[in-house]
């Protein structure tokens, strides 16, 4: 009997035990030696806060920095990024921050991030493009840029513009918000590079996406135990939960029309398209390039996030840029005048754009949406003169270089693009690996060919129809959710050319 209770007792006394030393080694006896370690190197940063690490402050700052009105400058650092902004100034520009229990090296010194770009691989959203396993599905993505392919693009460009412009026609004089109108003519061409003729189902495929990027969004500060939130399981997740099946069940039956098709010989492949290319994988008998049907949903989920709100936004900050900055509008377009007349844009035509070119380049240094790149790597490494201890993230700020005045000088808060004409090299005062926001090394943007000429072909067939003025209900509100995007739309108001 007596031994009994003794078991009856000890037996869990011993599992909380064990539990609780295994909570304390991985919440505490971790992050601080990591802390250490690296404090050792002379990397400083905020210190670790049991469980909740940064993110708390940083909550705070980022809420307090954003309920603060704002004139139409460009100076955004201390506002989209203020932990990040003010963890620079306080520590030096490569610093340790700390996401919860997990630590974070953020670096923006150039030299450490030439070096970073070439050792890690990177891990963005899902299990997509992005991980290390990613290398077939990247080669799958890269195929799909090329040739015919590219061409067939163009003119599917052509034609979403096209749509939205007739749209526009009734709205001269009016106020239109641009953010919006780009949110659908990004979604539709994605649409249609993703999924070809099923690009109208892809579109509901996304429209769910969309609503699971703000909802985990919502969630992303949202550090904790991971049991505890387990426990609450909040209407967020279940609301997550289902969005996810719903894009798995609805990816499934596009593929799933698309065998049929083969099967009953209306078809002889799946498709050129990057689904098609996706279903072959699917269907591939070598083990090695073969794809599961979660990794198909996975890579539509980062081609999507990838692809449609980088563009979007990039396309709305450029128009509220030239729309504020008359006369490089001015210059913008008689280039395009000079190069397209009033033809629509030709491949030839589109690599000549110089000024959109650099007024692209501007864009995305003052509003790119990419904050920094994220890396995570297993092992212990080398960076730099830094030993790194394994399972560190590694985050190169490219929000921090790009708004370095000692890189770019005085201005560096000013729209301008001329500081590009004579190249990235004279612009950065002569630093390699100042200006990448398409990122660097080996992982770097599969899509920019698509995102470059998607831009100029909008901007050059806007420009050839209308001037842009900015409507006096536009408020100036820059917000990260995943991009940068504007907060309250950029409303602007379309005035004819005389010559039309
Ligand atoms: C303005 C537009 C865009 C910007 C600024 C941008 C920027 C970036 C950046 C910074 C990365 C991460 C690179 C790294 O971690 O080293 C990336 C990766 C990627 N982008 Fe883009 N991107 C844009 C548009 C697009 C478009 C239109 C697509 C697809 C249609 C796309 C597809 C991808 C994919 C698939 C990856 C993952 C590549 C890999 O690591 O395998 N992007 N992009
Ligand atoms: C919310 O965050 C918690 C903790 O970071 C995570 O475990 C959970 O999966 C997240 N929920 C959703 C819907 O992503
Ligand atoms: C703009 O940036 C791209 C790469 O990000 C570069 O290839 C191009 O030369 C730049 N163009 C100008 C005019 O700065
Ligand atoms: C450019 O770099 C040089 C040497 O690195 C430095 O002396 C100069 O001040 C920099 N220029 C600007 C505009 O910051």
């Amino acid at each position: 009997m007596d031994g009994l209770m003794k078991f009856v007792i000890l037996v869990p006394c011993s599992f909380f035990l064990v539990a609780l030393i295994k909570f304390l080694y991985d919440y505490l006896w971790i992050p601080l030696r990591i802390q250490h370690i690296l404090n050792s190197q002379g990397i400083k940063g905020p210190p670790y806060k049991f469980i909740y690490g940064n993110n708390d402050e940083a909550t705070q700052m980022t809420k307090e920095a954003l309920s603060k009105p704002m004139a139409l400058t460009h100076d955004i650092f201390p506002r989209v990024q203020p932990h990040i902004y003010s963890c620079i100034n306080r520590y030096g520009r490569n610093f340790l921050y700390w996401d919860g229990v997990r630590p974070e090296l953020m670096i923006s010194e150039p030299e450490l991030i030439k070096e970073e770009a070439y050792i890690f691989i990177n891990k963005l959203l899902g299990n997509g493009l992005v991980t290390v396993e990613g290398e077939k599905q990247r080669k799958l993505a890269n195929n799909i840029f090329h040739g015919e392919t590219l061409k067939e693009m163009r003119l599917a460009i052509i034609a979403s513009v096209e749509t939205m412009l007739k749209k526009w026609k009734g709205q001269v004089g009016k106020e239109i918000e641009v953010f919006h109108e780009f949110k659908l003519l990004t979604t539709e061409v994605i649409s249609r590079t993703a999924f070809g003729s099923s690009y109208l189902e892809g579109e509901k495929i996304f429209e769910m996406l969309n609503k699971l990027s703000i909802v985990l969004s919502r969630n992303l500060s949202n550090t904790g135990i991971p049991l505890f939130v387990k426990l609450q399981k909040p209407s967020d997740m279940l609301e997550a939960e289902e969005l996810a099946k719903g894009i798995q069940d609805s990816v499934s039956k596009i593929v799933k029309t698309r065998e049929d098709k083969v099967v009953k010989g209306e078809a002889d492949n799946f498709g050129i398209d990057f689904l098609g290319l996706l279903i072959n994988a699917y269907h591939d008998t070598d083990e090695n390039n073969k794809l599961s049907l979660e990794d198909l949903v996975d890579e539509c989920k980062t081609f999507y996030f990838a692809g449609q709100d980088t563009v979007n936004s990039l396309l709305a900050w450029m128009v509220l840029l030239l729309a504020s900055h008359g006369d490089w509008q001015e210059k913008a377009r008689r280039e395009v005048m000079e190069i397209f007349g009033n033809q629509y844009p030709n491949s030839e035509g589109l690599s000549k754009l110089k000024i959109m070119t650099m007024i692209i380049n501007e864009t995305l240094r003052l509003y790119g949406p990419s904050n920094g790149l994220p890396r995570t790597e297993a092992r212990e490494v080398q960076l730099g003169k830094l030993v790194l201890p394994a399972n560190i993230d590694i985050l190169s700020l490219n929000i921090g270089l790009h708004r370095d005045p000692h890189l770019w000088g005085d201005d560096v808060h000013l729209f301008k693009p001329q500081r590009f004409a004579e190249g990235i090299a004279k612009a950065t005062n002569y630093t390699a690996a100042a200006f990448f926001h398409f990122g660097l090394g080996p992982r770097s943007c599969v899509g920019m060919t698509l995102a470059t000429i998607e831009t100029k072909i909008a901007l050059s067939m806007i420009l050839q129809r209308y001037t842009i003025t900015i409507s006096p209900a536009y408020v100036h509100s820059p917000i990260p959710i995943l991009t940068i995007r504007p907060r309250h739309g950029i409303q602007i108001i379309l005035e004819p050319l005389h010559s039309c």
